[in-house]
């Protein structure tokens, strides 16, 4: 690790959005401590130019505090925390098992919770800045991808008390918005439709999900494109507090600003339209 370069954490940064702002930040002059599980993305990031991978599970605490000590003994410091490291679970709330709900929140939040305040101690003495990788999904909710969108929900919440509580040291946190982007999570997601279920949300699930599934695919933005926002939020002097990162923005300020019933009536216009078809 080069000394004369501010330290950056990532969680998850073995595929999509965090290998690309691994690899945007390592470039722009940060060092980049590069989250993993296992030993083929270790060796995939050692090759990479001011990346260290690091072995970190978000929801094993050993392996948080472990990375800690690691990253404390090589004497860089951390300026930044980026909150990466995510899941998508899926399905229709009343078909889903309680195990999935918790398997979501352990990862998207509670993880995120347990990173945050094993790292603070030395994110507060560089008085750093902690990115959270939250979603369009943090603030519009669709069908089907209820524990997805209830755990960016919540991660919304927690970001923004903890900003506010941060003001105290000084210290930023700042939320990226991503709509689509191109990265594996969608064929993580495939996966899932196939699991057998059988109710009355099925067939609309299978729909809208594979619909969501392709568009998210061949029309997501590339995660370069992430990677950039998360470097201007963290070289800015003043940062904005929420990055919405999307080709138009014209979809979000509408469903911002128009009557949340108006909305139900478009999604449930789309289930009218996926029965014409069943
Ligand atoms: N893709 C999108 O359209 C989109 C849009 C908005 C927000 N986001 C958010 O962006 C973040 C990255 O997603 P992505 O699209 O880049 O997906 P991805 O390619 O599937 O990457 C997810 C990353 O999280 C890691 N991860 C999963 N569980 C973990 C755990 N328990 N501990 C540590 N790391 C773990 C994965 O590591 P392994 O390889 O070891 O599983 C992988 O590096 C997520 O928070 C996601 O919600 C994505």
């Amino acid at each position: 690790m080069n000394e004369n370069r501010k330290a950056i954490l990532i969680t998850g940064a073995s595929s999509g959005i965090g290998r690309a702002t691994a690899e945007c930040l390592a470039y722009n002059g940060f060092s980049v401590y590069g989250g993993v599980r296992d030993g083929k993305d270790f060796q995939e990031l050692v090759n990479i130019p001011n990346i260290s991978p690091i072995y970190l599970d978000v929801t094993i605490e050993k392996t948080i505090q472990d990375a800690f000590n690691n990253i404390k003994e090589q004497k860089t410091g951390l300026y930044g925390l980026v909150n990466n490291a995510g899941i998508a679970r899926a399905g229709p709330l009343m078909d889903l098992p309680i195990q999935d709900l918790r398997e979501q929140f352990e990862v998207n939040l509670f993880g995120i919770h347990m990173v945050t305040k094993t790292f603070f101690p030395l994110l507060e003495k560089s008085k750093g800045r902690i990115i959270m990788m939250s979603s369009d999904s943090g603030f519009f909710a669709t069908p089907f991808f209820g524990p997805y969108c209830a755990s960016k929900f919540a991660l919304e919440g927690y970001s923004d008390s903890l900003r506010r509580e941060l003001l105290l040291c000084d210290m930023k946190v700042i939320l990226i918005q991503p709509g689509r982007v191109a990265t594996p999570i969608w064929d993580k997601g495939k996966k899932l439709l196939k699991r057998e279920t059988n109710s009355i949300f099925t067939p609309y699930a299978k729909k809208l999900g594979e619909h969501a599934i392709e568009k998210g695919k061949s029309e997501g933005l590339n995660p370069k494109e992430v990677g950039k926002v998360v470097y201007e939020a963290l070289i800015k002097k003043k940062p904005k507090l929420r990055y919405l990162i999307a080709p138009s923005t014209l979809k979000y300020r509408l469903i911002k600003i128009l009557p949340e019933r108006w909305i139900d009536r478009l999604v449930n216009k789309e289930f009218r339209k996926i029965e014409e078809n069943l």
